[in-house]
């Protein structure tokens, strides 16, 4: 029996802190999915909004992008940032809805798709051993979400861009403030006014590099952004810099959580552990597991652009919805057993990268470097543990695990 009312479940979807909690998350959200399932939520210093916590709804509303716009308002975030956000600071693919949304996602397209994998593949593995031998490197004891999980995917990603390595740990520190912006240890120290930083920081860090880029194109994805021609004139700086930063920023954290998140899952439920390192060849479905069972990406929203209904509750025009996808992801209605981790999970119609015209751009290379880090980490493996109790980053956008204490015994 929950203790908690709808009002309350509603509410926990505005407050960073409820991500800390799996176990009270899961609780609102499985309150909401089976009694009220499209709920309107009015929080104080937010605009209202319906969140919306079946799969099926969810299905229905990223299926249709003539009704439901990413624009004005595509993520959850405070009224007064929804205000300064229509001013236009960075606007990214998540930001637009068609035709401009399909035009700019094809600029990158072709680097996601499954022959740029195959040939960033063998650099991936490299990585991700050599990550490994960092952990072994750490002495037995350390904390993998930390020391591990949170440098690797930066590193592939930017490996993609073709940024120097030694830029890599500047880049880290930047799109941890940005995306850890809600966390007290991971934000910045000055407070309100520190995204426009990090921003400013990251826009000068890449203008230098278009202008590089320009006149020396290299043949990575930076120098396809940097030359893109959209309707004969090559892109502005605000949607340059603004490919940038989804690239660097989305492809980061997203990844770092699942790679924890996937590891503290396996410790959590160690015959799945051993059932992974005794079947190697189930990686791509215990893959897939992992982020359905993280879920990084925790909301999305979209705004009706006419009347209609959703659910059985009538939306207007002009009013939002939260798209809550860890709720989608352990929706009984899809998964049997959906608290259950298991790494043989097939089908799983998990919408961890979201669903249609928005569908995650770097699904495919999530799923690859996940798989080539635990490829690396399973056989090396002689023995590993829990160290200390694991935390979770507060956020209401992208996250995971911040900490990961793990005891652990490798082969050389
Ligand atoms: C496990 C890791 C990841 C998860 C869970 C994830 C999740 C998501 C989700 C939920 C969306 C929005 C989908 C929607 O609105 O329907 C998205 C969009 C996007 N993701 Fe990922 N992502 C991951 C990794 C990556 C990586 C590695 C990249 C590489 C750069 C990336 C790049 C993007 C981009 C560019 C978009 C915007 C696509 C668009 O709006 O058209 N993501 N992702």
């Amino acid at each position: 029996m929950t203790t908690m009312t709808i009002e309350q479940a509603g509410l926990m979807l505005t407050d960073p802190l409820s991500y800390t909690d799996e176990d009270r998350l899961h609780e609102a959200l499985t309150l909401l999915r089976r009694t009220a399932p499209v709920h309107l939520v009015r929080a104080s210093g937010f605009q209202p909004f319906y969140a919306v916590t079946r799969h099926a709804d969810i299905m229905d509303v990223e299926r249709d992008g003539a009704l439901w716009l990413s624009e004005p308002r595509p993520a959850l975030a405070s009224a007064d940032s929804d205000q300064a956000n229509r001013s236009g600071t960075v606007r990214t693919l998540v930001n637009m809805d068609d035709p401009d949304h399909r035009v700019v996602r094809a600029i990158g397209a072709d680097w996601f798709r499954p022959r740029a994998m195959r040939a960033l593949e063998s650099r991936t593995r490299e990585l991700a051993r050599a990550h490994v031998d960092r952990l072994a490197g750490l002495g037995g004891q350390c904390d993998f979400a930390a020391d591990i999980a949170a440098h690797y995917p930066l590193y592939v990603i930017l490996s993609l861009l073709g940024l120097p390595e030694s830029d890599f740990p500047r880049m880290l520190q930047l799109t941890r403030e940005l995306f850890g912006a809600q966390d007290a240890e991971l934000g910045r120290a000055e407070g309100k006014d520190s995204r426009m930083g990090v921003l400013l920081d990251f826009f000068t860090y890449f203008q230098e590099l278009t202008a590089a880029r320009r006149a020396h194109p290299t043949g990575d994805l930076a120098s396809a952004i940097a030359n893109a021609v959209v309707d004969g004139k090559p892109l502005d700086d605000v949607e340059t810099m603004s490919y940038y930063v989804i690239i660097a920023t989305a492809g980061h954290d997203t990844t770092s959580s699942t790679i924890a998140g996937g590891l503290q899952a396996l410790l959590a439920n160690p015959g799945e552990l051993a059932r992974l390192r005794a079947e190697p060849d189930l990686l791509p479905t215990a893959v897939d597991e992992m982020i359905r069972w993280v879920t990084p990406v925790k909301e999305f929203m979209r705004t009706a652009s006419a009347d209609t209904v959703l659910g059985g509750v009538p939306i207007a025009k002009g009013e939002s919805v939260l798209l809550s996808y860890p709720s989608a992801n352990r929706d009984d209605q899809v998964f049997s057993d959906p608290f259950r981790f298991d790494v043989g999970r097939d089908p799983n119609h998990h919408l961890a990268f979201g669903f249609g015209a928005h569908y995650c751009l770097g699904a495919a290379l999530a799923r690859m470097e996940t798989r080539a880090l635990f490829a690396e980490l399973l056989p090396r493996l002689e023995s590993i543990e829990p160290a200390g109790p694991p935390e979770w980053t507060a956020t209401v956008f992208v996250g995971g695990l911040k900490h990961l204490p793990v005891r652990y015994r490798l082969r050389a």
